[in-house]
Parts: C-alpha cells; sequence; structure tokens
C-alpha cells in the first residue's frame, strides 16, 4: 500500500500509549519516592552504626526505576501497537472497499460483523450507499438501453422504407413520403421526450407561484378535441389551488396524464375526471378515468421508462412508453410524491402530492 511519507495512524497511537503509560508509571514512582523520603533523613554524620540514608536509598531505588520504566516502555510499544491494529482494522476494511469502488466494482460489500460502534456504523452507511449507487448505475444502463433501441427502431423503419423504394422505381412515392413522415415524427417525439427527462431530473429550471387548477384547466382545454373525438367526458373541478413551481413542467405533467386518461380509456362512453385539492401541507392533482382492469402489479410497473402496459388497451395509441416516467420524474424534481392505483371499476387513478406553496412572497 503506498502511502504518503509521515507516520502511520497505528504508530502514532503506539507512541501515544506508550508515552501515556510512561508518564503514569514516572508519577507513580515519583510519588513512591517522596513517600519514602520522609522516613529517611538526608546525609548522616558518619556512625559506627549503619541506618541507611537518602543517598544509600537513591543508590537502591535508581537501577529499579530504570529497570521499571524500561519495562513499562517495552510494555506500552508492544501493547499499543497490538491495540492500535485491532481497532484500526474495520479501518483498513472501509478503505478497501472504497478503493474497489473507485476502480467501478460496486458490489462488494463491508458486512462488517461485530458490536454496534462507530466503525461498524460508516461500514453500515458504506454499504447502503453503494447498494443504492449499484441500483441506480443499474437502472440508468437500463435506460441507455432502451432509449437507444427505441431510438434504432424508426431508423431502421426508415432504412427500410428507403431500400424499399430504392428496389422499385416505378411505386407511389407519395405513400413513401407518408411513412416516412410518420415514423420521423415519432423519433422526434421519442427525442423530444428523452430531453425533457433529462431537463427534469437535473432540477434546472425556475421556480414560480402557480397556481394548479388553472394548469389543470389549460391541459384539459388543448386536450379536449381529443377527448371528444373519442366520445369521452372530462370533468373538472378544483378552486384555486397554489403551488410552487415551473409552470412549463407542471403544465407539460398535467397534460401528460390527461393525454393518458383519455388515450388508455375505454372505447366509447368513457369519462376523465381532473381535480385538484388544498390540504395543510400539500395540494393535490387527481387524475381518474374508466379504463380495463388493471392489476396492481402491472400498474407498479407502469411508471417504468418504456412500459407500455399490456399494449391490448388501444391499439390507434402507439406512444413511446415515457410519459409516466416523464411525469415522475417532473414530480421528484417538485418534492413531491406520485401514486398510481387502478381503480376497482376498471381504469386508473393518479395523484400528485406537491408541497404547497410557500406563503412568504406575495402573489
Ligand atoms: N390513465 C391510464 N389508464 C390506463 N392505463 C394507463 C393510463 N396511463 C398509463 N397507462 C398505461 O401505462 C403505460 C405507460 O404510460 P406512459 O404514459 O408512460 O406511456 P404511453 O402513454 O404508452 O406513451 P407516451 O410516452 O406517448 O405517453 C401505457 O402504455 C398504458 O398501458
Ligand atoms: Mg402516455
Amino acid at each position: 500500500m503506498d502511502r504518503q511519507p509521515g507516520l502511520s495512524v497505528r504508530l502514532k497511537l503506539t507512541l501515544s500509549y506508550a508515552g501515556f503509560i510512561m508518564l503514569t508509571g514516572a508519577l507513580l514512582l515519583a510519588v513512591v519516592w517522596v513517600f519514602l523520603l520522609r522516613y529517611i533523613p538526608w546525609r548522616l554524620a558518619p556512625a559506627p552504626w549503619s541506618i541507611p540514608d537518602r543517598i544509600d536509598l537513591l543508590a537502591a531505588f535508581l537501577p529499579k526505576v530504570a529497570i521499571v520504566l524500561a519495562f513499562l516502555l517495552v510494555f506500552g510499544l508492544v501493547g499499543g501497537w497490538i491495540l492500535a491494529g485491532s481497532m484500526l482494522a474495520p479501518l483498513t476494511r472501509i478503505t478497501n472497499a472504497t478503493r474497489l469502488a473507485a476502480n467501478g466494482s460496486l458490489s462488494h460489500r463491508i458486512q462488517l460483523e461485530g458490536r454496534e460502534d462507530e466503525f461498524r456504523e460508516l461500514a453500515d452507511a458504506f454499504d447502503t450507499m453503494l447498494a443504492r449507487l449499484e441500483a441506480q448505475v443499474a437502472e440508468q444502463q437500463r435506460f441507455a438501453a432502451n432509449a437507444s433501441h427505441e431510438l434504432r427502431t424508426p431508423l431502421a423503419i426508415t432504412q427500410t422504407l428507403l431500400d424499399v423504394a430504392r428496389s422499385d422505381p416505378h411505386r407511389d412515392n407519395g405513400e413513401l413520403v407518408d411513412r416516412l413522415r410518420f415514423v420521423n415524427t415519432r423519433a422526434i417525439d421519442l427525442t423530444e421526450a428523452l430531453l425533457l427527462l433529462s431537463r427534469a431530473d437535473q432540477r434546472s429550471f425556475t421556480r414560480e407561484h402557480v397556481d394548479l387548477s388553472l394548469i389543470a384547466e389549460e391541459a384539459t382545454e388543448t386536450l379536449l378535441p381529443l377527448a371528444e373525438k373519442r366520445g369521452l367526458t372530462i370533468e373538472t373541478s378544483g378552486d384555486i389551488t397554489p403551488a410552487f413551481g415551473s409552470h412549463a413542467l407542471l403544465l407539460q405533467l398535467t397534460t401528460n396524464l390527461v393525454h393518458n386518461a383519455i388515450v388508455h380509456n375505454l372505447p366509447e362512453q368513457g369519462t376523465v375526471w381532473v381535480t385538484t385539492s388544498v390540504h395543510p401541507k400539500t395540494v393535490v392533482l387527481t387524475v381518474e378515468n374508466t379504463g380495463e382492469k388493471l392489476t396492481p402489479h402491472l400498474v407498479s410497473t407502469l411508471v417504468e421508462p418504456f412500459q407500455r402496459g399490456t399494449g391490448r388497451i388501444r391499439t390507434d395509441h402507439t406512444g413511446v412508453g415515457l410519459g409516466l416516467a416523464i411525469v415522475k420524474s417532473i414530480t421528484q424534481a417538485h418534492d413531491g410524491t406520485l401514486t398510481l392505483t387502478a381503480r376497482p371499476a376498471g381504469g386508473l387513478r393518479v395523484t400528485v402530492q406537491l408541497p404547497a406553496a410557500p406563503l412568504d412572497t406575495g402573489r
């Protein structure tokens, strides 16, 4: 392991430990010395009988002190080295795991066993972070693979159409142009949806005071001709619903939901309900529609990018499957929550819960 020149933490801990033991030992010996002195006179006049004086005591005491201190030094160094090593062992494992993660291996986990202490807490937090990162990277890879696949499809169709046209120069070009245009429009829609998704994910938009009920009205009005064409009724309700966010993105969110509620509805005589409501700390947009019965499992997968439900619901609408993924990204960028529930009678109920607008800057 490469380390910058300098003392390792293990060595520093060992030296501090040994130093501390030496100091304690020296203090103890000093106390003993002072205690002994009280009973021993200073230099006595030479006398025939021999009573030990302080000089004799010093001569007897000093070598013992030296031996004890030397023993304490060795004990402190060896004990400190072993103790510091065992204390720092988890750190080595955490460092190794960090190195592996830095090299791109996110599947490794520290899984530190033993008592709950600070190292265990650090290791567990690190493991949680690795698990999250790994899931996120996997999701992004899946997304990139799906996006490339989806983008390749219109290009491949275009290629085939062009090949067919080249092999048969007498064909009617009008039809070819129409089909090319249709395929191209789809490719543009897909690219725009992808761009929108990344914009919402980056949270790079300005926030302003908006009225969610007005946004719902705007989206519904735009989509009314589509609903009428399909023989659907749209019912809207809700008073002023103040929220704080990007007008353009929230309009996109509502449009996607109402559009879904229209195109994934019953073939005829369906209904769409668009409601906004104000609660103490949140504002809620609910878009509900009649339609085919959906299983809870299917509903839980619909938000995934490029997920298109059963595909049986209506054949004349072939979306790219990013509508709900965009709704989810926009909701998250506004610190809100998105909930999808299957209606017992068939169809879907989508709820977007956003934090209520802050009261400060007046409208
Ligand atoms: N309101 C709804 N009622 C019933 N099913 C729905 C509803 N909204 C979405 N779904 C199902 O969820 C799938 C995913 O919806 P999403 O909006 O993400 O994609 P899409 O509508 O297929 O395509 P687009 O990207 O053009 O919106 C749809 O294909 C449909 O099966
Ligand atoms: Mg959609």
